[in-house]
């Protein structure tokens, strides 16, 4: 498939939306960004990502939201995207709890417009995040594009769940090529402040406790960031074909009839998070003060992801250890809070 045209990436100033940007443009693809720029973490960091995209003059960006009707649709009429990557979203699973309305905005009504936007303007492929969350209370692992999963436990599972429906009916009523992944615990460089990793090595770093969920007993399926980019940018190159295989007399939940493919892409290799902490100490050379606490609602004990699919289908081959992502995360983030602050 060509990638000629521009492609169009939303969330471009969040971490995989970064991340996703500037190896695209490495290649040497003319990308399109959009983002709102929300507060819903440090803005500056997403100026700072958004800085070093900007250095490429292939990088056009556009302060939109989502849920702007008008300001996505002349978008899509003003840019031609041959591929779009659906990357923005309220991501997060705690905070769902606090503005579930958040969720509904972004993640439902913005991603119909990305639809709408995919369905009249010939896009070639749509690419969007989901969410190993939708495993919900799920528990035979690893977990696979083939089961079930219609027991969310938290109202941003259910979200990234209904993107992958809604997909579903747009590949079935316009032939729109979707492909939805959904990704596993991604840490690295640029990474998250919400997640583990960063309020981690922050604390740990302010000589702060650090809050340990679960007793400790979690098990989670990190998955490096430049490992996640290889894999998403191998699934844009190639959208899905009809499954000719597939039957509505026994619906499998991962494949359909309709251009239409779900994958896990993680690293299938699950850490348990006393293990995960250890190594962060070890990197920082400072011991962490643990704060044990319960599992959290919404929270899942344990993700594991089950890759075969996108190891058959793109040769999606993980191969970034834990402990060598988490040195080159501190020194990023040594290196970044010493210019910033
Ligand atoms: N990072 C992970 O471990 C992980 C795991 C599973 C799924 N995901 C999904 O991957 C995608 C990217 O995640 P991320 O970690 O880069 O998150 P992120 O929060 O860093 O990036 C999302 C970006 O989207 C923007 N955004 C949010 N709502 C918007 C809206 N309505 N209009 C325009 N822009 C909006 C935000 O400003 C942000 O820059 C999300 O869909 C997320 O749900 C991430």
């Amino acid at each position: 498939m060509s990638m000629k045209k521009p492609i169009l990436v939303t969330g471009a100033a969040g971490f995989i939306g970064y991340h996703l940007s500037m190896r695209l443009l490495n290649d040497g693809h003319t990308v399109v960004g959009l983002d709102n720029l929300n507060d819903y973490y440090d803005v500056d960091l997403k100026k700072e990502r958004l800085k070093r995209l900007r250095e490429s003059t292939r990088f056009q960006f556009h302060k939109l939201d989502l849920q702007d009707r008008s300001g996505v649709e002349a978008l899509f009429r003003d840019c031609s995207f041959g591929v779009v990557v659906n990357l923005a979203a309220q991501a997060g699973v705690r905070y769902s709890l606090t503005n579930p309305h958040a969720y509904i905005d972004s993640n439902l009504s913005g991603f119909t417009n990305i639809l709408e936007g995919c369905r009249h303007h010939g896009v070639a492929h749509l690419v969007f995040a989901s969410s190993s969350s939708v495993y919900g209370a799920n528990t035979n692992m690893p977990f696979s594009v083939h089961h079930n999963v219609d027991h969310p436990v938290s109202l941003y599972a259910a979200t990234k769940k209904a993107n992958e429906l809604m997909a579903h009916t747009y590949s079935h009523l316009y032939g729109l090529p979707c492909t939805g992944l959904r990704f596993f615990t991604v840490y690295g460089p640029w990474g998250r402040p919400d997640m583990a990793l960063f309020l981690f090595t922050r604390a740990i770093l302010e000589g702060a406790p650090i809050k340990v969920f679960n007793q400790g007993k979690m098990m989670r399926d990190f998955t490096y960031i430049d490992d996640i980019i290889e894999g998403v940018v191998r699934v844009m190159k190639k959208p899905p074909r009809p499954d000719a295989s597939w039957s509505g007399d026994a619906p499998d939940p991962g494949t359909s009839y309709t251009p239409y493919r779900i994958y896990n892409i993680g690293n299938n290799k699950p850490v348990e998070l006393m293990d995960f902490i250890a190594a962060i100490e070890s990197c920082l050379g400072i011991q962490a003060e643990k704060e044990m606490l319960p599992l959290q609602p919404g929270d899942v004990p344990a993700t594991y992801a089950d890759i075969e699919d996108l190891e058959r289908d793109f040769g999606f081959h993980p191969k970034t250890s834990i402990q060598e992502g988490i040195a080159r995360f501190v020194e990023w983030y040594r290196s970044y809070y010493a210019k910033s602050r």
